[in-house]
């Protein structure tokens, strides 16, 4: 098994196919990580440089763990403690690194399309880690294999990806990946934080009405407000927000069923998620974050260009 790419920089590069491989090839990672011992030597011998130009808990941990438990060598970078305050460039910082012979580079940055500028110029296999506000595909993949766990499938499930869609990466892939395997999306908030041509642009419904969509959707997958990356006022406050579109425990009692309730993290308790939800029997949030090892160690895998003979 194998994708059809030999970097993963989107979810809008990928197949269904390379989809379905890495979410099964995640499935049996899962079972190895269910046992005494966790790591495998999948990928001894193969050394890896993790480049977090942006801040990160649950990403930048997760594929460090999940390259410790393929026996991965691995190496950390963070531009705080680099010579990147000195003025290097992202070209120079990267080529300096693979020529300490690093076989696979894993990227967050700020910037949209700096994985993909990379990509065009260095030899190794690069995992975009999340860029700038275009995508974060390991964030959807491990979604996906969330949703698949849960609901017992992909297809036909009515998802709603609920909050700041202008500004996130994560809904971006998210909407690419559940489109490309026939899922239902729904993107809820603010007329200010929906891209005013996404309906046509990616298939997806539009709803400015919290309650109408959750009573839609078999699953909500809500979004932070990314203050960090918005230049312009886009709504009136934090307070209105979370009374127009925050989810609480009441809004979710007074629904006809039970929906499943997901976040990507980091969660602003209290604003897009009350914690009597993000805590509830209702919310994924934390199998989101144990699943996000299985899919990485997967993509990993797949993209090293191993294959199991040569355990
Ligand atoms: N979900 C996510 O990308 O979280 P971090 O920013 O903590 O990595």
């Amino acid at each position: 098994m194998s994708l059809s790419s030999k970097h993963l920089l989107g979810i809008r590069d990928l197949t269904p196919a390379d989809i379905s491989i890495i979410l099964k090839t995640a499935t049996q990672f899962k079972e190895v990580l269910q046992r005494p011992i966790k790591k495998v030597p999948s990928l001894r011998d193969v050394t890896i440089v993790n480049l977090f130009f942006e801040n990160s808990t649950r990403t930048r941990i997760s594929f460090e763990l999940a390259e410790r438990r393929l026996s991965a060598d691995v190496i950390n970078f963070t531009t705080s403690a680099s010579s990147v305050s000195k003025g290097e460039t992202l070209l120079d910082t990267v080529n300096n690194i693979l020529s300490m012979k690093v076989d696979m580079v894993v990227m967050r940055h700020s910037a949209s399309g700096a994985p993909h500028f990379l990509a065009q110029h260095i030899p190794a296999a690069i995992i975009n880690a999340g860029d700038g506000i275009n995508e974060h595909p390991t964030q959807a993949l491990l979604d996906s294999f969330s949703i698949s766990e849960k609901i017992g499938k992909l297809k036909g499930t009515k998802v709603a990806i609920i909050g700041d869609i202008m500004h996130s990466r994560v809904a971006q892939s998210n909407i690419y990946l559940l489109k490309k395997m026939g899922v239902e999306v729904t993107v809820c908030g603010p007329p200010t934080l929906i891209p005013k041509y996404i309906s046509q642009a990616l298939n997806v419904n539009v709803s400015y009405n919290l309650k109408e969509t959750l009573e839609w959707c078999d699953v909500a997958n809500v979004l932070r407000i990314q203050l960090e990356r918005q230049n312009q006022v886009l709504f009136s406050s934090l307070r209105e927000y979370s009374l127009a579109y925050g989810i609480n425990r009441r809004m979710l009692d007074s629904l006809k069923k039970d929906i499943v309730i997901m976040h990507p993290g980091p969660i602003n308790r209290g604003v897009e998620l009350d914690s009597d939800v993000a805590d509830s029997r209702q919310s994924i949030i934390l199998q989101q974050v144990e699943n996000g090892v299985a899919v990485r160690m997967a993509v990993l895998y797949l993209l090293s260009g191993r294959n199991p003979s040569d355990n």
